[in-house]
């Protein structure tokens, strides 16, 4: 581990407040939204952020914990460990999607971790090793494909008991997909992880899972004017909004302007608007205030054998198959609400970087 850049101030989460905290344990495939999802788990007091694994999905896995452990480091966390997992799907080859996240996942933003930032031990083992020193403490956000947590769960068979709560950003129920049409991005990576994780929650898990799905999370549009109030509240308006440029200088800023500019891109080009969804950190938000969602307790499972359908998360909502609820689905949310906190929080954060 280094010490933090000079105008970094240096965070230690567990000190910061005299409320009880919850302790999150962060699974990503950072990507540009899986950035502000850790962003906006350092921006909030309620959270502790005790370590993140990376797995592979929208870049390889090399560049992922290169991503997180920068992205932490900007804002101020150099001290959460930050551990490499699994580096392909447990029975598919990988695949990336450079068009959605850049070259190197974080848009036009290149980012660099220092030497030694990376933890030596395996995010896998790390994640079993964390939840089992903590029983039924940890907060589990998995905001990439489920292949970590498959592969925990071969170590650690009541990994799910033993969690306080895992909550997966994936799939969709009542609206079509993002990658095919009825497939989410992170289930397509790895639909036999997904498959292997809701057939552990349907054991009997006292605490069932709760799915964050493009349901609720193709609500959550972060547009430029969200992004200007972020600039303004950190005393450097930006430079133009659309394309989206900050006034260069503070390096949080830099580092969103430049990530989101390319997400917004992508999404003008693929969804006709210049915004972005802001899946990962509504997945983070809904697991540290479950008021932001509303859910319904259901029977889920995933497709992997389909012709057409392969990665379809298949709710069962009328209780067809008979089998006890292994899941609990948003499938609405409190977006506006999250939006102005996720302009709060991050313009806090970024004023903080300001020394
Ligand atoms: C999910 O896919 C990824 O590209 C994003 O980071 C998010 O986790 C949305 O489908
Ligand atoms: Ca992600």
């Amino acid at each position: 581990m280094t010490d933090c850049p000079a105008h970094i101030i240096d965070r230690d989460m567990s000190t910061s407040s005299a409320r009880p905290k919850t302790k999150l344990w962060l699974d990503v495939d950072t990507g540009i939204d899986d950035s502000f999802a850790l962003l906006y788990a350092a921006a909030s007091p309620e959270a502790e952020l005790i370590g993140v694994s990376c797995v592979a999905g929208n870049v390889p896995v090399e560049e992922v914990t290169v991503n997180t452990a920068a992205v932490l480091d900007l804002a101020g966390l150099n001290r959460v460990e930050v551990a490499r997992g699994a580096d392909r799907p447990i029975e598919r080859p990988l695949v990336t999607t450079p068009e959605t996240h850049g070259p190197s996942g974080t848009g036009y933003s290149i980012l660099k971790a220092p030497p030694g930032r990376i933890s030596e031990r395996d995010g896998v083992d790390l994640i079993v090793e964390k939840v089992r020193n903590h029983p039924g403490e940890l907060t589990l956000v998995a905001v990439g494909p489920l292949t970590n947590i498959a592969l925990a769960l071969d170590q650690e068979p009541d990994l799910l008991e033993m969690l306080g709560r895992l909550v997966i950003m994936g799939g969709c129920f009542t609206v079509t997909g993002n990658t095919a049409p009825r497939a989410e991005w992170n289930i397509h990576v790895d639909p036999e992880a997904a498959r292997k994780v809701m057939a552990a929650a349907g054991k009997g898990t006292r605490n069932l899972p709760l799915f964050v799905p493009l349901d609720v999370t193709e609500q959550v549009l972060l547009r430029p004017d969200h992004v200007a109030r972020i600039a303004e509240s950190a005393g450097r308006p930006l430079r133009s909004a659309q394309p989206l440029h900050a006034d260069e200088g503070n390096p949080l800023l830099d580092f969103m302007a430049d990530a989101l500019r390319f997400y917004m891109e992508f999404h003008f080009g693929y969804d006709g608007i210049y915004g972005a969804f802001m899946h990962d950190p509504f997945a983070v938000a809904a697991a540290l205030d479950p008021t932001l969602v509303e859910t319904v307790e259901t029977t889920v499972d995933v497709e992997t054998k389909g012709e057409l359908t392969t990665a379809e998360t298949v709710a069962d909502l009328r209780n067809a198959w008979g089998r006890p609820p292994n899941a609990a689905i948003a499938l609405q949310g409190r977006t506006d609400l999250f939006l102005d906190r996720f302009v709060t929080r991050l313009g806090a954060l970024a004023r903080a970087d300001l020394l």
